[in-house]
């Protein structure tokens, strides 16, 4: 289970009751930081792995936003050339977009998204109440973000997302799907 590692060094909110209902599981905390979307990252991962015997039939679980999604799904993609693997997204753009498509990889210093694989996860566990101790500019950049993504552009979707956004923020201000 790869868990994103906090500055407070505990994970946010309701994710804390995701990290207890796993006990006995291996934890790796990641620095979700985007200068951690490395090749020196997925050696850590994997060597955690093999250093908590992970076999063929292991899954690795990603919690966290996009930045931990693409990285733990290389991991899991490249480990024994492919284990199980399950995302638990955090963020509005990881919910919408980054763990459905199956898209993983990293940065390299020269690009961003440069090595990596098309590996579609097994199941994504995706829970609208995590997104409640998302900052409100983190908010508020990831729904102008997803909706520029053509599917996201329904009524429905732009309702949904301001019935999100008021919950999560308060309805300070209207994200901007329209
Ligand atoms: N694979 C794909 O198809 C795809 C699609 C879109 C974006 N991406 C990638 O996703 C990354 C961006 O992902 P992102 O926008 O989710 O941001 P992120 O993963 O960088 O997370 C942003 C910040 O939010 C924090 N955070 C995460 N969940 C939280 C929560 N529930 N409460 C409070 N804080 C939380 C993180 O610690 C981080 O500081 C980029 O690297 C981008 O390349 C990939």
């Amino acid at each position: 289970m790869l868990f994103p590692l906090q500055k407070s060094g505990a994970p946010w909110g309701k994710l804390s009751k995701v990290g207890a209902s796993f006990e006995g599981s291996a934890i790796h905390l990641f620095d979700d930081a985007e200068s951690a979307k490395n090749l020196r990252s997925v050696e850590q991962i994997t060597r955690s792995l093999c250093r908590a015997g992970a076999d063929r039939k292991s899954l690795v679980i990603a919690v966290g936003g996009g930045v931990v999604g693409d990285v733990a799904g290389f991991a899991a993609a490249s480990y024994l050339r492919g284990v199980e693997l399950v995302h638990i997204p955090t963020t509005l753009v990881s919910q919408v977009d980054s763990s459905i498509g199956g898209k993983t990889g990293v940065n390299l210093p020269e690009g961003k998204n440069l090595v990596g694989s098309f590996y579609p996860p097994r199941l994504v566990l995706t829970d609208p109440e995590l997104l409640q101790t998302l900052s409100e500019r983190e908010f508020r950049v990831a729904s102008r973000k997803s909706s520029s993504t053509p599917s996201l552009r329904t009524r429905r979707c732009s309702r949904c997302l301001r019935k999100t956004w008021k919950k999560c923020c308060g309805g300070i201000a209207k994200p901007s799907a329209s």
